[in-house]
C-alpha cells in the first residue's frame, strides 16, 4: 500500500466494530438469509438502524460531497465468540452480506477505502477480508486481501497509525489512561525502530469513543454499533451504549487533523420502581 495514497481526500472517515450477525448490532432494515427467510430488525436494532441513517446524513452533511476515505477498524462481523447465542445466524457468508449492505452507502463513493483487522474471535483468521474486498479495499501491503494488522497511512504531511486493539477497561474513570497510554508506547515503538512516528492514532474495541492529544500527536477511538452482549456485561458491567463514527478533516496540512465525532445512544438502562 503505498504512503501518500490518501494525499487527495479532504475527509477520512473512522468506522468500526460493526459486529454484523449480532442480535445486538446494526443490521438490514430487511434481510434475505441464503434459503430466503426474511431476516428483521429487533427493537434493539431498530433504535442503532435510525442512528446508522443519522450518522450517514451527518456524514453527507459535513462530507459536503469533498472527496474521503473510509477506514474501517475492524470486528466488521461477530462470528462465533464465546459460544455465543446472541447471533441471528452463524453463517459466516450471511454476516458478511449483512455487513456489506450496511457499509456499502458509505464506502461506495469513497476515494479509497482501508481495512483494518478485528478481533480474531469475531472475524475469524480471514473472514472479514471478504468485507474488505467487497468494499474496495485494495491488496494489503503483504500482496494479500485482508485487513492491515497496522495501517500506517501517510495524508499530506501527516501520518495516521490505525489498529483495531487498544486495552479495554471497566475503570471508565481511568479510561484516558490507556489512550496516553497506547499512543506514547506507539511512538517510543517507532522511534526505537528507526521508523517515522505518526502524529495520529486511530485506535478501535473499546467500544467507547475517546480521544487524547497532546502538542504533538492526537489518538482517538472510535465507537462501536453494538450494545453489551452478555459476554459484555460480564467484562465491562456498567458500560453504558454508545454508537456512532468518527471524521478527519486533514485539509489543512500544516496542523494536527481535526475531527468531529458523532455519537448516540440507542439504549438507556431502565429503572424498576416498587413502592409509592
Ligand atoms: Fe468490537
Ligand atoms: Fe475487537
Amino acid at each position: 500500500m503505498d504512503e501518500g495514497q490518501g494525499a487527495d481526500v479532504r475527509y477520512i472517515v473512522q468506522l468500526g466494530d460493526i459486529h454484523a450477525g449480532s442480535t445486538l448490532s446494526v443490521m438490514p432494515e430487511s434481510f434475505l438469509t441464503t434459503d430466503g427467510n426474511p431476516v428483521g430488525q429487533n427493537k434493539l436494532q431498530k433504535a442503532i438502524w435510525s442512528h446508522w441513517l443519522k450518522m450517514r446524513a451527518w456524514l453527507t452533511e459535513r462530507i459536503g460531497g469533498e472527496p474521503y476515505a473510509v477506514i474501517l477498524m475492524g470486528d466488521m462481523i461477530e462470528g462465533k465468540h464465546h459460544r455465543t447465542q446472541q447471533i441471528w445466524t452463524e453463517s459466516p457468508s450471511e454476516q458478511i452480506e449483512a455487513a456489506c449492505q450496511v457499509l456499502e452507502p458509505v464506502c461506495e463513493p469513497a476515494r479509497a477505502v482501508f481495512g483494518i483487522r478485528g478481533t480474531e474471535c469475531h472475524v475469524g483468521q480471514d473472514r472479514e477480508s471478504v468485507v474488505y474486498y467487497r468494499m474496495g479495499v485494495g491488496l494489503s501491503s503483504d500482496g494479500r486481501y485482508h485487513g492491515e494488522h497496522h495501517l500506517r497511512l501517510r495524508v499530506g504531511s501527516h501520518l495516521f497509525s490505525a489498529a483495531h486493539h487498544i486495552g479495554a477497561t471497566s475503570r471508565s474513570y481511568l479510561e484516558a489512561s490507556g489512550l496516553g497510554i497506547a499512543m506514547g508506547a506507539e511512538m517510543l515503538e517507532a522511534m526505537m525502530g528507526d521508523e517515522s512516528v505518526a502524529d495520529v492514532y486511530l485506535r478501535a474495541h473499546r467500544h467507547r469513543y475517546g480521544y487524547f492529544a497532546n502538542s504533538s500527536a492526537a489518538l482517538c477511538v472510535s465507537p462501536a454499533w453494538q450494545a453489551l452482549t452478555n459476554h459484555g456485561h460480564k467484562v465491562v458491567t456498567g458500560a453504558r451504549v454508545e454508537v456512532g463514527c468518527v471524521l478527519w478533516d486533514v485539509s489543512d496540512r500544516n496542523k494536527l487533523p481535526t475531527h468531529e465525532a458523532f455519537i448516540a445512544r440507542p439504549v438507556k438502562r431502565q429503572t424498576v420502581c416498587i413502592g409509592g
